[in-house]
C-alpha cells in the first residue's frame, strides 16, 4: 500500500506543501488527507488539488502514518487535547508551528514514545522556493527523518539541524523574508526619490536582488568578491558603500538577526 500523508489544518502554509509535493510527484492527490474547519477551504483545496479534505481529523490519524501539524502555534494546546488519543507509535508528527519546541507536544500528547519532526520553514515556501531546517526527536529513525526532508525539499532548500539551532534559524530564514522585502521596499523608495516612476523603481529594484541571489548562486563566489567586481575605482558603488559602512550596515544587520533569536528564545519558553 502506498504511503498517504495527511494535513491537519489546511491554511497558507500546507497548501504550500500540498502544492510542492504533488508538483514534484512525491505524493499522489488521492494519498493525501486534509482536517479543516472552515468549509470554504476544503472545497478550495479539493477543487484545486484533488485532495480529500475532511472537517474531523479522524480520518487523517487513521489513514496516514506522516502527519503534517499545520495549524497556528496559538491553536496547537486545544489540537493536541483533541487528539491525545489518536496519536499511536507509528505516527510520524510533523509541526510547522513556529517556536514551540518539541518538548512541548511530547508533553501535552503524555507520550513520550510519540515520532516528532519540528520545522522551521519561511514564507517563500509558498511559491516553492522556502529555506527549512528540520530537527528531531530520538523516536524519528534516519529513515523517517528523509520522509520529512523530501516533503520540504519539495518547497525549496532544506538542513537538518539539531533543536538547540531552531531559535537561530527562526532568527535568519524564519524572519529573514520580512528584512529582505524592507530592504527592497527602501531601494524601490530610492528610486522614486531620485526621479524614477513607482513602477519603474519597483521592476528595476526587483530584478536587482533576484538577479544578485542567482549570480551569487550560480558563481559560487563570496559576496565580498562579487562586491568587490563592481566596486571601481573612484566609481558609485565604492561611494554608496562607504555610507553603508559608515552607519554600521553589517553591524545592524548582526544586530537585527541577534534580536529575532532572542525573541525566539523567549517565545519558545512561554
Ligand atoms: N505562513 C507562513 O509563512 C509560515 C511560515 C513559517 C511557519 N508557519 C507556521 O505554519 C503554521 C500554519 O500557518 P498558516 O500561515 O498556514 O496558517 P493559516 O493559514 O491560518 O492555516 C491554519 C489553518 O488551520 C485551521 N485550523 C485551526 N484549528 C484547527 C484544528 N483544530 N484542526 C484542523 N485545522 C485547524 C485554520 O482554520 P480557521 O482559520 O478556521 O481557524 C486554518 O485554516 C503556523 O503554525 C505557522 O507558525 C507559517
Amino acid at each position: 500500500m502506498r504511503q498517504k500523508i495527511g494535513f491537519i489544518g489546511g491554511g497558507q502554509m500546507a497548501e504550500a506543501l500540498i502544492k510542492g509535493i504533488i508538483t514534484s510527484g512525491l505524493y499522489k492527490s488521492e494519498d493525501i488527507l486534509v482536517a479543516e474547519p472552515n468549509e470554504s477551504r476544503r472545497d478550495h483545496l479539493e477543487s484545486i488539488y484533488s485532495v480529500k479534505a475532511h472537517y474531523s481529523n479522524l480520518p487523517v490519524f487513521e489513514n496516514c502514518r506522516v502527519i503534517m501539524l499545520a495549524v497556528k502555534p496559538q491553536t496547537m494546546s486545544m489540537l493536541l487535547e483533541d487528539c491525545q488519543d489518536r496519536v499511536q507509535p507509528q505516527h510520524i508528527l510533523i509541526s510547522i508551528a513556529a517556536g514551540l519546541p518539541i518538548s512541548f507536544y511530547i508533553d501535552k500528547l503524555g507520550k513520550p514514545k510519540t515520532k516528532m519532526v519540528r520545522v522551521m520553514p519561511n514564507t517563500p515556501a509558498l511559491v516553492l522556493e522556502g529555506a527549512s531546517a528540520i530537527s528531531r526527536n530520538l523516536n524519528v529513525t534516519d529513515e523517517e527523518l528523509r520522509v520529512a526532508e523530501e516533503i520540504f525539499l519539495a518547497v525549496g532548500e532544506v538542513v537538518i539541524l539539531d533543536e538547540v539551532h531552531l531559535d537561530a534559524v527562526t532568527g535568519l530564514s524564519g524572519s529573514g523574508p520580512a528584512y529582505v522585502f524592507s530592504f527592497v521596499e527602501a531601494l524601490i523608495d530610492a528610486g522614486v526619490k531620485s526621479g524614477l516612476t513607482r513602477a519603474i523603481s519597483e521592476k528595476l529594484a526587483l530584478q536587482t536582488v533576484s538577479g544578485s541571489v542567482k549570480l551569487l548562486k550560480e558563481s559560487g563566489e563570496h559576496p565580498a568578491a562579487l562586491r568587490g567586481k563592481v566596486t571601481s575605482p573612484g566609481g558609485t558603488a565604492i561611494t554608496a558603500l562607504h555610507v553603508l559602512e559608515k552607519v554600521g550596515f553589517h553591524g545592524i544587520i548582526m544586530d537585527i538577526v541577534e534580536s529575532a533569536v532572542n525573541r525566539s528564545k523567549e517565545l519558545g519558553k512561554g
